[in-house]
């Protein structure tokens, strides 16, 4: 099976049995459109059922991962009626928790917002010391998503998601392998990917797809915890708090 991106803004290159999916839209910091989260979840979903594909590394082309979802799509969204629980981004969030091979992700630079939270899907994370993280969730007036506010505080315990999640911090590199968010600290994030990836793909495919399996929360308390927050993060976007973020930051933007 020949798999190929819907979207000019998502590359995608098969090296034997390693999929390379970039996020290419550098000068936007790889921010997430919709037409990006359609080509993303076809993408996973052609991977997930040819037998050629049998690990997926993610990595964002240019200096960095990706700025989360694009925040004139925020705008969008309102205009159109709201954050519905079928939203192309949702949808992504679903396929990706779904996937049942391993997904290694490369990280520099800025992972912000979805940037940060797909990584929780993510089996392997290799981020550069200057990689920065944040979940700014609550500066733009919105709650988490891809049911962060349920993974995070099981994984690095409720006091610290809260300088995720709550006060929306900047997070070094450091603080992201202390918190489980990453796997290492490379020089070479993409590279490290890759090697992992090969290795990955001698193995026996079942072996580690039941492996990942086990190793999962879940996926229906997963997909509750996201459901839920779905409501909260539509209601959150309807808020005047939300439309003044967005507003400002389309505005900084133009000046
Ligand atoms: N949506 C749309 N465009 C974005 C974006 C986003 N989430 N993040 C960055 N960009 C664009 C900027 O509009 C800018 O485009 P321009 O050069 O055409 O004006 C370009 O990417 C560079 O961003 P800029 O803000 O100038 O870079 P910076 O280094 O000063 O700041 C960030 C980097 C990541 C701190 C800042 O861009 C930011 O806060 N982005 C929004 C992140 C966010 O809130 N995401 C949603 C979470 S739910």
């Amino acid at each position: 099976m020949t798999i190929t991106s819907l979207s000019s803004q998502i590359n995608v290159v098969a090296s034997g049995p390693v999929l390379s999916v970039k996020f290419k839209r550098p000068d936007k910091m790889n921010a997430f459109t919709f037409e990006m989260y359609r080509s993303l979840t076809e993408i996973l979903n052609k991977a997930e059922k040819s037998d050629g594909v049998r690990v997926v590394v993610l990595s964002g082309m240019g200096e960095h991962f990706s700025a989360g979802n694009d925040i004139a799509d925020f705008v969008s969204v309102l205009e159109e009626g709201g954050m519905a629980r079928d939203s192309d981004a949702a949808i992504f969030v679903d396929t990706i928790r779904e996937f049942s091979k391993p997904i290694i992700a490369a990280v520099d630079g800025y992972a912000v917002g979805i940037g940060t939270t797909l990584l929780l899907y993510c089996d392997l994370v290799y981020a550069s010391s200057m990689a920065k993280f944040r979940t700014p969730f609550t500066h733009l007036g919105l709650c988490p998503e891809a049911a962060a506010s349920h993974i995070m505080p099981k994984m690095m315990g409720r006091a610290r998601a809260g300088e995720w999640l709550l006060l929306g911090d900047v997070i070094s590199s450091e603080q992201a392998m202390r918190d489980g968010i990453i796997t290492r600290i490379v020089d070479d994030p993409i590279g490290m990917a890759m090697d992992k990836a090969k290795f990955l793909a001698g193995l026996s495919p079942k072996a580690l797809q039941d492996t990942k399996k086990l190793m999962s929360s879940n996926n229906e308390v997963l997909r509750n915890a996201f459901d839920q927050e779905m409501i909260k993060f539509a209601e959150c976007l309807e808020s005047d708090e939300a439309k003044q973020a967005f507003k400002q930051f389309l505005e900084k933007q133009e000046s």
